[in-house]
């Protein structure tokens, strides 16, 4: 695709057209992709590290700006450092978040999480495995793990404990009060964090649910706690905004799930409220949805997980959000007009590069006169742009 000349005038890219879902309308296509920063402090609470790294994506023109992974119970935790919604407590510092985005015209997305048999690790610059007695030494010791099953699945992991009924019963109520939580804290979306390995999608997965009991087994008990826990949320968050549902849409593994179980899932999750599946892929015995590739000395192609979100819009009419190694305006810009999925995810492109939403209107002729900017710094851009630069001087 050839690029037009930034601010020329042309009709309005896909990208920067607006989408409503339920009561909620989203200014444009961009959704910051959730990602741990593992600085939360040891109660979970967020600090001014969490606030000026949302915050920046809403200054940056991305339409919607999603939390991290807030664990709706502090056993579910990755590592020390994450984000919680497990109590009340945290709701305040969530809500100077929320009102912020808000004040930039942005929305506000918060993602549900539990880690399962990936709780109790190394934040990934310390190498992201399991703690150890090294790690209690320092004050941060290792817990029991929970899964559908009790055996580890990533190589080297200690083994998890397989939840009992009793323990899938309050944890389904502990998914309802992180939505409630959400919902007083003012954000606008919710996504339920199924992918990449964890809580549930380890109940999803062949390869790891050898569960006897109703969550195991056949395709329904495999996905009896992932329709529960859509179930749980939808009761407790607001009837007029939209809850996303995010998975790995293929395990890439021989006799892993496949994109007919991921299709004929977002029907049944559509059916009890989910507005939008989030198109992920990988993570069940790997470190993280993307150590597959670094194992296997394949490089990630651009837009990789797109024909997942492309399948599952064309089988069910469900949106989708597309999310991998999305990288500018005129890549995104052609996933929307093909069709292949209704939202954008950003991630590691927009740690690069904050504004990359307002770079993407740019590259799209979609910004005259820089008048997408907050006029603090577009007013100025403008100027230096209407001078002109003498780059020869
Ligand atoms: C620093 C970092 C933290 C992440 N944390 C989460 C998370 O909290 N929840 C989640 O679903 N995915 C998480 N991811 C995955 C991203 O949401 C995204 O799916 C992935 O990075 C691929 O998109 P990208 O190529 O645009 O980065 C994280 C990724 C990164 C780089």
């Amino acid at each position: 695709m050839t690029e037009p000349a930034p601010g020329a005038a042309h009709a309005t890219p896909l990208l920067f057209t607006p989408f409503t879902l339920r009561g909620v309308t989203f200014p444009n296509r961009i959704v910051i992709a959730p990602m741990q920063m593992y600085v939360a402090k040891p109660d979970g609470l967020a600090t001014d590290w969490h606030f000026q790294h949302l915050a920046k994506y809403a200054i940056g023109g991305a339409g919607t700006v999603m939390t991290e992974a807030m664990f709706v119970d502090p056993v579910g935790r990755n590592t020390y450092g994450d984000l919680g919604i497990w109590s009340d407590a945290h709701v305040a510092g969530l809500r100077r978040i929320v009102d912020f985005l808000h004040a930039q015209g942005s929305l506000a997305a918060a993602q549900l999480h539990h880690s399962g048999p990936k709780s109790g690790r190394r934040r990934p610059w310390d190498g992201f495995h399991p703690l150890d007695e090294t790690d209690a030494a320092r004050g941060e010791p290792p817990w029991q793990a929970m899964s559908s099953t009790d055996h580890a699945t990533t190589t080297g992991w200690r083994a998890p404990r397989a939840m009992t009924i009793p323990e899938i019963r309050t944890l389904l109520e502990a998914y309802g009060q992180g939505a409630r939580r959400a919902a007083e804290a003012g954000f606008d979306v919710l996504d339920i964090h199924a992918a990449h390995g964890y809580l549930i999608h380890s109940f999803l997965s062949p390869i790891n649910n050898d569960r006897k009991d109703a969550y195991g087994g056949d395709f329904a008990g495999r996905t009896r706690f992932a329709l529960e826990v859509a179930e749980s949320v939808r009761r407790h968050w607001p009837a007029d905004k939209p809850l996303f549902f995010r998975l790995s849409c293929v395990d890439r593994l021989p006799g892993g799930w496949e994109i007919e179980d991921t299709i004929a899932l977002a029907r049944a999750l559509n059916e009890r409220g989910v507005d939008v599946i989030d198109c992920s892929s990988g993570g069940i015995r790997d470190m993280t949805s993307i150590t597959q590739f670094a194992r296997t000395r394949q490089k990630l192609k651009r837009g990789h997980q797109v024909p997942y979100a492309d399948a599952v819009r064309r089988a069910t009419g469900i949106p989708t959000m597309a999310v991998g190694v999305i990288l500018d305006g005129p890549q995104a810009e052609a996933i929307l007009a093909g069709g292949r999925a209704d939202l954008i995810a950003i991630g590691r492109e927009a740690l690069y590069d904050p504004h990359w939403a307002l770079h993407a209107a740019r590259a799209l002729g979609a910004d005259a006169g820089w008048s997408r900017w907050p006029p603090s710094y577009g007013w100025w851009l403008n100027q230096r742009e209407t001078i002109g630069i003498d780059y020869e001087g």
